[in-house]
């Protein structure tokens, strides 16, 4: 007999019926409304209509009939779909109803709302696809926050218009609602300036582009090809007016002063000093000296044509204006520069962009539009009515809503940054890096605890970033994007109280992903659920796995003879228990493929079957509250290779952390030893989250093997050790651009702490 997991046996126990942002309210009926070519559509106003067609379109491509649909039906049909936007509700709400009873489904709200509602069934529809049995329910819902955001960044690499109506579609779906257009920057300006022509013949353009990531070797290679695009006011037109069928703002962003250039290179005079230039599109990622002047008139004189052509093409209130990385070099010895410190009397440069951004703003405020900018516009005194976007984690954000501005959470370190890694960044394609996993975005909540009640409110939402300079092809932007925008969308939507990351990992991203699978839309296929990348110290000899595929109706396989697993290896039906005999090790190693041939990463779980540690009793008369270290500059690729007899620098450190002994170097390898004290007989969990890698030794037996070149990770790994002091050591190194380490214990108390100095003993 088979079991079926079907999509069905899991939308009828799934609490959210597999909607993704989970809803606010959801009453789940027992029966079905059954979907026929019988069923008619039925809508209220012209707004109603367009939306229901959308749904009529979406049921002929899956079932090929065609919904009759009309204002009024004389005779009633055999079963029908209302959409009824009410003329009472304010435009701007995006409360909802969906109610679904046997005969009659009603989608009620704003037209917003009614386009909401129209999502939620889709989901619905689609996810019971196979018996056309859309589940009775009532759902009230409504979002947490008002700015629901996604961003793309066309600069880095270039994605045709085709594209972008589909992240619009992928946006939509996910009830996301403003697009943030990331238009211009160092490596391309992306938009038609009908004023300006050299900013696309020009600036549009670079001579080379970077191969593989930037710290991949020294010097860099480049592919010598020409390489760029640009959209036609047209083609901006078409999309804003696509997006705003969706219900989706589009937002552009003209970058100043940094990040400039692209412009620089189409039109030099815009930088500092006299006879400024040549300047060149740059063909990698950087945070780039020359920017725009900020002395010269004529700049702005620049900016505000430039943005008068922009807002005539995006009717959107806010104007996203950059402000971020922009190194003050260059203003520091220009001559327009500092002259206009000193006749605004400016404190200093960083003044000198507060002056910048607020001419700006000032423009932008006549033009009945706001800026939004990134968080350095604090830097020198926020401009009085600006937006700030928060990317340097939340502080920026934070201090701006103190300030009572309005603010959006895009904070890279809670994984917002959709470049960011997925998983271990040495089984990822090549990336920029940082440590981007779906549970790190899903569990980050953008309404800061530390603000007051009346801050809060300057919380305006969340956004995510997708940043180009890794992502060639579009391909590529739907494996960064799948499954994480659906993360997003949750924490945008969905209040606190309603989220549950088991239920959407486990349930609904599954099955989500299933319906991906079907399409052309490519995805990145996540871990088996169940699998842990970590060791295990085993008990009773034995280990049992209980695994399910993160992508319904795809299938896992596993090995425990530390071969890849594939389709020639054992499948997963049951759950499983491996055994290790005493003083052995087994790797159980194991992998989603779905229907059609998709694979996930491999997990590999190490099993030991290691006996209690004893105590050391060589450990005995040592000093209390410091480790030994030995520093040791250089580049290496595992710790393995740092010969602690070559270190440069030894001595004793109270923390297991390189802050005080590398200063600023990034090309490094540092070893710890000494004693570790327990005062208990017990199991023992340690962790090492490293950038880049890691080992940690306890009486000589490798614990945890976090070891390679790779951006921020964490192993974890138990161990029962006898009461009293054992030999500890941890090697790390550190090559390249981000820089962690930290070591932490969890005893019987469950508690996890950074081993603090008094365990440590030398
Ligand atoms: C940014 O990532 N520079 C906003
Ligand atoms: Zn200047």
């Amino acid at each position: 007999m088979l079991i079926l997991f079907t999509t069905l046996t899991f939308a009828q126990t799934d609490p959210n019926l597999g909607i993704i942002p989970a809803p606010q309210s959801i009453i789940i009926k027992s029966g079905y409304f059954q979907i026929t070519e019988k069923t008619a559509l039925q809508y209220e106003t012209d707004a109603d209509r367009k939306i229901a067609e959308l749904f009529k379109t979406l049921v002929k491509d899956k079932e090929g009939f065609d919904l009759v649909m009309a204002k009024n039906f004389i005779q009633a049909p055999e079963s029908m779909i209302s959409f009824n936007s009410a003329k009472s509700q304010n435009v701007n709400t995006e409360t909802y109803t969906l109610y679904i009873d046997n005969k009659n489904i009603q989608l009620k709200g704003s037209v917003k709302g009614v386009f909401y509602s129209m999502q939620t069934l889709t989901q619905l529809y689609l996810n019971n696809l196979e018996t056309h049995q859309i589940p009775q329910c009532a759902i009230n819902d409504e979002p947490r926050y008002e700015y629901r955001g996604l961003h793309l960044d066309v600069c880095r690499y270039f994605f045709p218009i085709d594209f972008i109506k589909k992240y619009i579609d992928f946006m939509a779906a996910y009830k996301l609602n403003t697009f943030h257009w990331h238009l211009t920057d160092d490596q391309g300006w992306r938009i038609e300036i009908k004023k300006y022509p050299n900013l696309t013949s020009i600036g549009a353009y670079r001579d080379q582009t970077i191969i593989g990531n930037y710290h991949d070797r020294m010097p860099q290679w480049f592919d010598g090809n020409k390489y760029g695009g640009f959209y036609t006011q047209e083609e901006i037109k078409e999309v804003v007016a696509y997006a705003d069928s969706k219900f989706i703002t589009v937002i552009p962003e003209i970058e100043m002063p940094g990040h400039a250039l692209a412009v620089l290179a189409s039109y030099p005079e815009l930088g500092c000093g006299d006879n400024p230039g040549p300047y060149k599109v740059a063909d990698k990622w950087g945070v780039f000296p020359d920017i725009f002047c900020a002395g010269k008139d004529h700049t702005f004189d620049f900016m505000e044509d430039v943005l008068t052509e922009v807002m005539e093409l995006f009717p959107s209130k806010y104007i996203h204006i950059g402000g971020d990385e922009a190194p003050k070099t260059v203003w520091k010895t220009c001559p327009y520069c500092q002259q206009r410190i000193k006749k605004e009397h400016l404190k200093n440069e960083d003044g000198l962009q507060s002056y910048f951004i607020q001419r700006i703003e000032k423009f932008v405020n006549k033009k009945g539009r706001s800026i939004i900018g990134w968080d350095e516009i604090l830097d020198g005194g926020l401009a009085p009515n600006a937006t700030v976007m928060s990317w340097r984690g939340v502080n920026g954000g934070i201090t701006a809503a103190k300030q009572n501005h309005q603010v959006i959470m895009t904070p890279s370190t809670a994984g917002l940054y959709l470049d960011h890694t997925q998983g271990r960044s040495d089984q990822e394609p090549v990336g920029i890096g940082g440590d981007g996993r779906i549970s790190k975005i899903y569990n980050y909540d953008p309404t800061p605890e530390v603000l007051s009640a009346l801050q809060l409110k300057n919380i305006l939402g969340v956004q995510a970033n997708m940043w180009a300079e890794y992502l060639p092809n579009t391909t590529k932007v739907e494996y960064m994007l799948f499954p994480r925008i659906m993360a997003v969308s949750e924490i945008a939507w969905t209040n606190l109280n309603r989220k549950d990351f088991k239920n959407f990992n486990e349930i609904r991203i599954p099955q989500h992903l299933a319906l991906l699978d079907k399409t052309s839309t490519f995805y990145r296929v996540p871990e088996v659920i169940g699998a842990k990348d970590t060791s295990i110290n085993v008990i009773n000899d034995s280990y049992n796995f209980d695994f399910k595929p993160s992508v319904n109706g795809a299938k896992v396989y596993y090995t425990i003879d530390g071969y890849e697993p594939n389709e020639t290896t054992t499948l997963y039906t049951q759950p499983f228990k491996v055994n290790v005999p005493k003083g052995e090790m087994r790797p159980v190693k194991a992998r989603v493929i779905t229907p059609l041939g998709k694979k996930s990463v491999v997990t590999t779980t190490l099993l030991f079957n290691r006996d209690t540690l004893k105590a050391d009793d060589s450990g005995n008369n040592k000093n209390q509250g410091a480790l030994k270290y030995y520093y040791l500059p250089g580049k290496f690729k595992n710790t393995l290779e740092i010969d602690t007899n070559l270190a440069t620098k030894k001595g004793l450190t109270s923390q297991i952390s390189f802050t005080k002994v590398s200063g600023k170097a990034r090309e490094y390898g540092i070893v710890f030893t000494g004693f570790i004290n327990v005062n208990e007989n017990a199991n023992f969990e340690f962790s090492l989250y490293s950038d880049d890698g890691s080992r940690l030794y306890i009486d000589d037996e490798l614990i945890i093997d976090n070891d390679g070149k790779h951006a921020r990770f964490e192993r974890s790994a138990g161990v029962a050790l006898q009461s009293g002091l054992h030999k500890i050591k941890v090697l790390y190194f550190d090559d390249g651009p981000g820089s962690t380490l930290q070591v932490s214990v969890k005893g019987t108390d469950g508690k996890k702490i950074e081993i603090p100095s008094v365990m440590l003993y030398n």
